[in-house]
Protein backbone atom coordinates (compact mmCIF):
# COMPACT_ATOMS: atom_id res chain seq x y z
CA UNK A 1 0.00 0.00 0.00
CA UNK A 2 0.97 3.64 -0.65
CA UNK A 3 1.28 6.01 2.41
CA UNK A 4 -1.68 7.63 1.28
CA UNK A 5 -3.82 5.08 1.59
CA UNK A 6 -4.44 4.26 -1.65
CA UNK A 7 -3.11 0.34 -3.45
CA UNK A 8 0.20 0.82 -5.23
CA UNK A 9 -0.33 -0.29 -8.83
CA UNK A 10 2.75 1.10 -10.33
CA UNK A 11 3.18 -1.34 -12.70
CA UNK A 12 1.64 0.80 -15.07
CA UNK A 13 3.95 3.77 -14.41
CA UNK A 14 5.92 3.25 -17.22
CA UNK A 15 3.32 3.45 -19.67
CA UNK A 16 1.06 6.02 -18.44
CA UNK A 17 2.40 9.07 -20.23
CA UNK A 18 1.70 12.76 -17.97
CA UNK A 19 -1.44 14.58 -18.23
CA UNK A 20 -1.42 17.48 -21.11
CA UNK A 21 -4.48 18.85 -20.25
CA UNK A 22 -5.62 20.15 -16.90
CA UNK A 23 -9.55 20.97 -16.53
CA UNK A 24 -9.76 23.43 -13.28
CA UNK A 25 -13.80 23.16 -11.93
CA UNK A 26 -13.37 25.83 -10.32
CA UNK A 27 -17.23 25.93 -8.59
CA UNK A 28 -20.51 24.31 -9.64
CA UNK A 29 -21.79 28.36 -8.88
CA UNK A 30 -23.84 29.82 -12.06
CA UNK A 31 -26.20 32.91 -12.96
CA UNK A 32 -27.43 30.56 -15.87
CA UNK A 33 -29.64 27.65 -15.90
CA UNK A 34 -29.06 25.64 -19.22
CA UNK A 35 -30.79 22.50 -19.50
CA UNK A 36 -27.93 20.79 -21.36
CA UNK A 37 -25.46 22.12 -18.78
CA UNK A 38 -23.08 18.77 -18.43
CA UNK A 39 -22.51 19.59 -14.39
CA UNK A 40 -23.84 16.57 -11.99
CA UNK A 41 -27.70 16.72 -11.18
CA UNK A 42 -26.50 16.94 -7.35
CA UNK A 43 -24.08 19.78 -7.77
CA UNK A 44 -26.39 21.74 -5.02
CA UNK A 45 -25.05 19.04 -2.58
CA UNK A 46 -21.85 20.26 -3.65
CA UNK A 47 -21.01 23.45 -0.89
CA UNK A 48 -17.24 22.70 -0.66
CA UNK A 49 -14.78 24.64 -3.07
CA UNK A 50 -11.12 24.64 -2.96
CA UNK A 51 -9.19 27.69 -1.59
CA UNK A 52 -6.83 29.86 -3.86
CA UNK A 53 -4.03 27.78 -2.09
CA UNK A 54 -5.00 24.48 -2.61
CA UNK A 55 -5.86 25.10 -6.34
CA UNK A 56 -2.25 26.45 -6.50
CA UNK A 57 -0.52 23.59 -4.84
CA UNK A 58 -2.58 21.70 -7.52
CA UNK A 59 -1.43 23.44 -10.53
CA UNK A 60 2.06 22.97 -9.31
CA UNK A 61 1.71 19.46 -9.01
CA UNK A 62 0.42 19.33 -12.44
CA UNK A 63 3.16 21.15 -14.23
CA UNK A 64 5.74 19.15 -12.35
CA UNK A 65 4.15 16.01 -13.88
CA UNK A 66 4.38 17.70 -17.36
CA UNK A 67 0.90 19.36 -17.85
CA UNK A 68 0.74 22.05 -20.58
CA UNK A 69 -2.95 23.49 -20.56
CA UNK A 70 -4.93 24.41 -18.02
CA UNK A 71 -8.70 25.42 -18.28
CA UNK A 72 -10.41 27.47 -15.71
CA UNK A 73 -13.91 26.44 -16.32
CA UNK A 74 -17.19 25.78 -13.61
CA UNK A 75 -20.03 26.22 -13.82
CA UNK A 76 -19.40 30.08 -13.78
CA UNK A 77 -15.38 30.61 -13.21
CA UNK A 78 -16.14 34.11 -13.18
CA UNK A 79 -17.78 34.17 -9.51
CA UNK A 80 -14.23 32.96 -7.86
CA UNK A 81 -13.03 36.06 -6.66
CA UNK A 82 -9.35 35.20 -6.34
CA UNK A 83 -9.40 34.24 -10.82
CA UNK A 84 -6.94 36.82 -11.60
CA UNK A 85 -4.66 35.49 -8.86
CA UNK A 86 -5.24 31.80 -10.08
CA UNK A 87 -4.60 32.90 -13.40
CA UNK A 88 -1.38 34.67 -12.70
CA UNK A 89 -0.12 31.37 -10.61
CA UNK A 90 -1.01 28.91 -13.71
CA UNK A 91 0.73 31.30 -16.36
CA UNK A 92 3.75 31.85 -13.56
CA UNK A 93 3.97 28.31 -13.61
CA UNK A 94 4.16 28.42 -17.61
CA UNK A 95 0.75 26.80 -18.18
CA UNK A 96 -1.35 27.86 -21.52
CA UNK A 97 -4.53 29.43 -19.56
CA UNK A 98 -7.70 28.94 -21.11
CA UNK A 99 -10.73 30.75 -19.64
CA UNK A 100 -14.07 29.23 -20.27
CA UNK A 101 -16.92 31.40 -19.35
CA UNK A 102 -20.46 32.39 -20.24
CA UNK A 103 -19.42 36.07 -20.30
CA UNK A 104 -21.84 36.41 -17.86
CA UNK A 105 -20.22 38.85 -14.66
CA UNK A 106 -17.77 39.89 -16.69
CA UNK A 107 -16.62 43.49 -17.04
CA UNK A 108 -14.07 45.07 -19.01
CA UNK A 109 -12.14 46.15 -15.44
CA UNK A 110 -11.93 41.89 -15.25
CA UNK A 111 -11.01 41.61 -18.57
CA UNK A 112 -8.17 44.08 -17.97
CA UNK A 113 -7.33 42.30 -14.66
CA UNK A 114 -7.34 38.89 -16.58
CA UNK A 115 -5.28 40.10 -19.38
CA UNK A 116 -2.26 41.63 -17.10
CA UNK A 117 -1.88 37.80 -15.11
CA UNK A 118 -1.57 36.80 -18.49
CA UNK A 119 -4.24 34.66 -19.67
CA UNK A 120 -3.81 33.62 -22.68
CA UNK A 121 -7.38 32.73 -24.22
CA UNK A 122 -11.21 33.15 -23.61
CA UNK A 123 -13.86 31.22 -24.68
CA UNK A 124 -17.40 32.86 -24.88
CA UNK A 125 -20.68 30.54 -24.82
CA UNK A 126 -23.75 31.81 -26.32
CA UNK A 127 -27.01 29.84 -26.03
CA UNK A 128 -28.77 31.24 -29.44
CA UNK A 129 -28.02 33.77 -31.84
CA UNK A 130 -31.29 35.75 -30.66
CA UNK A 131 -32.22 37.96 -27.38
CA UNK A 132 -35.16 36.06 -27.09
CA UNK A 133 -34.20 32.19 -27.53
CA UNK A 134 -31.32 33.20 -25.46
CA UNK A 135 -32.98 34.01 -22.82
CA UNK A 136 -35.25 31.24 -22.81
CA UNK A 137 -32.35 29.00 -22.75
CA UNK A 138 -30.06 30.60 -20.48
CA UNK A 139 -33.18 31.78 -18.05
CA UNK A 140 -31.90 35.13 -17.89
CA UNK A 141 -33.20 37.90 -19.88
CA UNK A 142 -30.27 40.32 -19.94
CA UNK A 143 -27.62 37.72 -20.75
CA UNK A 144 -27.44 38.12 -24.37
CA UNK A 145 -26.37 41.85 -24.60
CA UNK A 146 -24.32 41.28 -21.70
CA UNK A 147 -22.68 38.35 -23.62
CA UNK A 148 -22.66 40.49 -26.95
CA UNK A 149 -20.80 43.71 -24.79
CA UNK A 150 -18.12 41.11 -23.59
CA UNK A 151 -17.74 39.92 -26.85
CA UNK A 152 -16.77 42.66 -28.26
CA UNK A 153 -14.49 44.04 -25.33
CA UNK A 154 -12.90 40.52 -25.32
CA UNK A 155 -11.72 41.16 -29.07
CA UNK A 156 -10.92 45.18 -28.35
CA UNK A 157 -8.44 43.59 -26.15
CA UNK A 158 -6.72 41.92 -28.92
CA UNK A 159 -7.41 37.72 -27.37
CA UNK A 160 -8.75 36.28 -30.25
CA UNK A 161 -12.19 36.11 -30.69
CA UNK A 162 -13.83 32.00 -29.72
CA UNK A 163 -17.37 31.74 -29.53
CA UNK A 164 -19.34 28.44 -28.46
CA UNK A 165 -22.95 27.41 -29.06
CA UNK A 166 -23.97 24.36 -28.16
CA UNK A 167 -26.66 23.22 -30.34
CA UNK A 168 -29.85 21.37 -29.64
CA UNK A 169 -33.31 20.64 -31.33
CA UNK A 170 -34.55 24.15 -30.86
CA UNK A 171 -31.68 26.80 -32.08
CA UNK A 172 -29.75 24.11 -34.70
CA UNK A 173 -32.36 25.48 -37.71
CA UNK A 174 -30.85 28.46 -36.80
CA UNK A 175 -27.45 27.91 -37.55
CA UNK A 176 -27.15 30.33 -40.21
CA UNK A 177 -28.30 33.35 -38.20
CA UNK A 178 -25.52 31.78 -35.58
CA UNK A 179 -22.85 31.91 -37.99
CA UNK A 180 -24.06 35.32 -39.18
CA UNK A 181 -23.71 36.48 -35.47
CA UNK A 182 -19.91 35.27 -35.19
CA UNK A 183 -18.92 37.23 -38.47
CA UNK A 184 -20.45 40.49 -36.96
CA UNK A 185 -18.63 39.80 -33.81
CA UNK A 186 -15.82 39.16 -35.41
CA UNK A 187 -14.59 35.20 -33.98
CA UNK A 188 -11.96 33.83 -35.09
CA UNK A 189 -12.74 30.38 -34.26
CA UNK A 190 -16.58 29.06 -33.95
CA UNK A 191 -17.25 26.02 -32.11
CA UNK A 192 -20.69 24.74 -33.41
CA UNK A 193 -21.35 22.07 -30.91
CA UNK A 194 -24.02 19.65 -30.72
CA UNK A 195 -25.11 18.84 -27.81
CA UNK A 196 -23.39 15.86 -25.99
CA UNK A 197 -25.51 13.47 -23.54
CA UNK A 198 -24.04 14.21 -20.14
CA UNK A 199 -25.68 15.63 -16.23
CA UNK A 200 -28.53 18.02 -17.49
CA UNK A 201 -28.23 17.52 -21.17
CA UNK A 202 -29.31 13.48 -20.25
CA UNK A 203 -31.87 14.42 -18.21
CA UNK A 204 -33.75 16.45 -21.24
CA UNK A 205 -32.16 14.17 -23.72
CA UNK A 206 -35.96 13.67 -25.35
CA UNK A 207 -36.39 17.51 -25.65
CA UNK A 208 -32.85 18.24 -26.62
CA UNK A 209 -31.63 15.70 -29.01
CA UNK A 210 -31.84 17.20 -32.94
CA UNK A 211 -33.22 14.77 -35.69
CA UNK A 212 -31.26 13.13 -38.95
CA UNK A 213 -32.95 16.07 -40.77
CA UNK A 214 -31.84 18.86 -38.69
CA UNK A 215 -28.74 17.79 -38.42
CA UNK A 216 -28.10 17.00 -41.98
CA UNK A 217 -29.19 20.50 -43.07
CA UNK A 218 -26.62 22.43 -40.60
CA UNK A 219 -23.91 20.13 -42.27
CA UNK A 220 -24.82 21.55 -45.54
CA UNK A 221 -25.10 25.61 -44.27
CA UNK A 222 -21.87 24.92 -42.14
CA UNK A 223 -20.07 23.51 -45.26
CA UNK A 224 -21.46 26.45 -47.63
CA UNK A 225 -19.93 29.00 -44.85
CA UNK A 226 -16.83 27.82 -45.31
CA UNK A 227 -16.84 27.53 -49.09
CA UNK A 228 -18.01 31.44 -48.28
CA UNK A 229 -15.69 32.49 -45.90
CA UNK A 230 -12.54 30.65 -47.41
CA UNK A 231 -9.31 33.29 -47.89
CA UNK A 232 -11.90 35.83 -46.68
CA UNK A 233 -9.12 36.14 -43.51
CA UNK A 234 -12.33 35.34 -41.35
CA UNK A 235 -13.97 32.72 -39.39
CA UNK A 236 -10.64 30.92 -39.84
CA UNK A 237 -11.94 27.77 -37.84
CA UNK A 238 -15.83 26.89 -37.92
CA UNK A 239 -15.85 23.41 -35.83
CA UNK A 240 -19.12 21.50 -36.29
CA UNK A 241 -19.37 19.13 -33.69
CA UNK A 242 -22.30 15.93 -34.58
CA UNK A 243 -23.89 14.53 -31.56
CA UNK A 244 -22.74 10.85 -30.79
CA UNK A 245 -26.38 9.73 -31.41
CA UNK A 246 -26.00 9.60 -35.07
CA UNK A 247 -22.63 7.82 -35.27
CA UNK A 248 -22.22 3.98 -35.60
CA UNK A 249 -18.87 4.29 -33.69
CA UNK A 250 -17.88 5.93 -30.77
CA UNK A 251 -15.77 8.85 -29.85
CA UNK A 252 -12.56 7.94 -28.31
CA UNK A 253 -13.86 9.66 -25.40
CA UNK A 254 -10.95 12.06 -23.70
CA UNK A 255 -8.71 10.87 -26.07
CA UNK A 256 -8.58 7.46 -23.49
CA UNK A 257 -9.20 7.32 -20.12
CA UNK A 258 -6.46 8.68 -18.10
CA UNK A 259 -4.73 9.25 -20.90
CA UNK A 260 -3.82 12.97 -21.44
CA UNK A 261 -7.38 14.23 -19.56
CA UNK A 262 -7.29 15.14 -15.91
CA UNK A 263 -10.29 17.07 -13.83
CA UNK A 264 -10.53 18.20 -10.58
CA UNK A 265 -13.65 19.26 -9.36
CA UNK A 266 -14.70 22.51 -7.34
CA UNK A 267 -14.23 20.33 -3.93
CA UNK A 268 -11.24 18.37 -5.17
CA UNK A 269 -12.41 15.44 -6.57
CA UNK A 270 -9.64 14.22 -9.01
CA UNK A 271 -11.19 12.48 -12.56
CA UNK A 272 -10.74 11.48 -15.44
CA UNK A 273 -13.22 13.48 -17.25
CA UNK A 274 -15.59 15.75 -16.43
CA UNK A 275 -18.83 13.14 -16.09
CA UNK A 276 -16.96 10.35 -14.01
CA UNK A 277 -18.03 11.59 -10.72
CA UNK A 278 -21.23 9.15 -11.51
CA UNK A 279 -19.57 6.16 -12.27
CA UNK A 280 -19.63 3.72 -9.48
CA UNK A 281 -15.78 4.08 -9.25
CA UNK A 282 -13.75 5.77 -6.38
CA UNK A 283 -12.05 8.71 -7.53
CA UNK A 284 -9.43 10.41 -5.30
CA UNK A 285 -9.25 14.03 -3.98
CA UNK A 286 -6.27 16.11 -4.30
CA UNK A 287 -6.55 17.30 -0.48
CA UNK A 288 -5.32 13.68 0.45
CA UNK A 289 -3.29 12.79 -2.32
CA UNK A 290 -0.91 14.34 -4.55
CA UNK A 291 -1.76 14.31 -8.26
CA UNK A 292 1.30 12.46 -9.28
CA UNK A 293 -0.39 9.65 -6.62
CA UNK A 294 -3.55 10.23 -8.13
CA UNK A 295 -2.52 9.97 -11.90
CA UNK A 296 -0.25 6.82 -11.89
CA UNK A 297 -1.44 5.06 -8.67
CA UNK A 298 -5.04 5.58 -8.13
CA UNK A 299 -7.59 2.77 -8.73
CA UNK A 300 -9.99 5.20 -10.50
CA UNK A 301 -7.60 6.13 -12.97
CA UNK A 302 -6.49 2.89 -13.95
CA UNK A 303 -9.63 1.18 -13.97
CA UNK A 304 -10.33 2.02 -17.64
CA UNK A 305 -6.55 2.42 -18.94
CA UNK A 306 -5.24 -0.54 -21.48
CA UNK A 307 -7.54 -2.68 -22.87
CA UNK A 308 -7.24 -5.64 -20.38
CA UNK A 309 -10.57 -4.73 -18.58
CA UNK A 310 -12.76 -5.09 -22.01
CA UNK A 311 -15.53 -7.77 -22.25
CA UNK A 312 -16.63 -8.39 -25.85
CA UNK A 313 -17.31 -7.26 -28.37
CA UNK A 314 -14.53 -4.61 -27.48
CA UNK A 315 -11.95 -7.09 -26.56
CA UNK A 316 -11.79 -8.43 -29.79
CA UNK A 317 -12.57 -5.31 -32.03
CA UNK A 318 -9.88 -4.10 -34.25
CA UNK A 319 -11.18 -0.08 -33.59
CA UNK A 320 -10.05 -0.49 -29.85
CA UNK A 321 -7.05 1.33 -29.97
CA UNK A 322 -8.59 3.83 -31.77
CA UNK A 323 -11.79 4.22 -29.87
CA UNK A 324 -11.02 2.62 -26.63
CA UNK A 325 -14.69 0.99 -26.78
CA UNK A 326 -16.25 5.02 -26.58
CA UNK A 327 -17.04 6.82 -23.49
CA UNK A 328 -17.52 4.95 -20.19
CA UNK A 329 -19.67 7.49 -18.82
CA UNK A 330 -22.07 7.28 -21.49
CA UNK A 331 -22.00 2.99 -21.11
CA UNK A 332 -22.97 3.82 -17.62
CA UNK A 333 -25.43 6.18 -18.23
CA UNK A 334 -27.50 3.98 -20.64
CA UNK A 335 -26.77 -0.07 -19.68
CA UNK A 336 -25.79 0.68 -16.08
CA UNK A 337 -22.68 -0.79 -16.32
CA UNK A 338 -19.39 1.68 -17.33
CA UNK A 339 -17.63 -1.91 -18.36
CA UNK A 340 -20.28 -2.16 -21.54
CA UNK A 341 -19.17 -0.77 -25.39
CA UNK A 342 -20.57 2.33 -25.15
CA UNK A 343 -24.19 1.50 -27.29
CA UNK A 344 -23.28 4.48 -29.45
CA UNK A 345 -21.35 1.17 -31.24
CA UNK A 346 -23.35 -0.77 -34.07
CA UNK A 347 -21.54 -3.80 -32.50
CA UNK A 348 -23.40 -2.67 -29.09
CA UNK A 349 -26.03 -5.32 -27.82
CA UNK A 350 -27.48 -2.21 -26.79
CA UNK A 351 -27.04 -0.27 -29.84
CA UNK A 352 -30.74 -0.32 -29.86
CA UNK A 353 -31.13 2.35 -27.30
CA UNK A 354 -29.61 4.70 -29.58
CA UNK A 355 -31.93 3.96 -32.50
CA UNK A 356 -34.78 4.50 -30.54
CA UNK A 357 -33.55 7.88 -29.22
CA UNK A 358 -32.93 8.83 -32.87
CA UNK A 359 -36.77 7.12 -33.68
CA UNK A 360 -37.82 9.49 -30.71
CA UNK A 361 -36.47 12.41 -32.39
CA UNK A 362 -38.95 12.36 -35.35
CA UNK A 363 -41.76 12.08 -33.12
CA UNK A 364 -41.60 13.86 -29.79
CA UNK A 365 -42.92 17.87 -29.24
CA UNK A 366 -40.99 18.88 -26.17
CA UNK A 367 -40.79 22.61 -25.97
CA UNK A 368 -38.40 24.62 -23.95
CA UNK A 369 -40.54 25.84 -20.85
CA UNK A 370 -41.15 21.87 -20.55
CA UNK A 371 -37.01 20.87 -20.05
CA UNK A 372 -35.45 20.84 -16.67
CA UNK A 373 -33.28 23.41 -16.09
CA UNK A 374 -30.45 23.54 -14.20
CA UNK A 375 -30.65 25.53 -11.32
CA UNK A 376 -30.20 24.74 -7.59
CA UNK A 377 -34.26 24.29 -6.44
CA UNK A 378 -34.51 21.36 -9.40
CA UNK A 379 -31.13 19.51 -8.04
CA UNK A 380 -32.07 19.25 -4.99
CA UNK A 381 -35.10 17.95 -5.69
CA UNK A 382 -33.89 15.60 -8.01
CA UNK A 383 -31.09 14.30 -5.11
CA UNK A 384 -33.81 13.87 -3.01
CA UNK A 385 -35.76 11.84 -5.58
FE1 LIG B 1 -16.58 10.10 -18.98
FE2 LIG B 1 -16.65 9.82 -21.68
S1 LIG B 1 -17.42 11.47 -20.46
S2 LIG B 1 -15.54 8.63 -20.21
Amino acid sequence: MHKSGLPSVNLLKPAVKPPLWLLAELTYRCPLQCPYCSNPLDFAKQEKELTTAQWIKVFEEAREMGSVQIGFSGGEPLVRKDLPELIRAARDLGFYTNLITSGIGLTEKKIDAFAQAGLDHIQISFQASDEELNAALAGNAKAFQQKLAMAKAVKAHGYPMVLNFVLHRHNIDQIDKIIDLSIELDADDVELATCQFYGWAQLNREGLLPTREQIARAEDVVHQYREKMAGTGNLANLLFVTPDYYEERPKGCMGGWGAIFLSVTPEGMALPCHSARQLPVEFPSVLENTLQEIWYDSFGFNKYRGFDWMPEPCRSCSEKEKDFGGCRCQAFMLTGNADNADPVCSKSEHHGMILAAREQANCTNIQINQLQFRNRANSQLIFKG
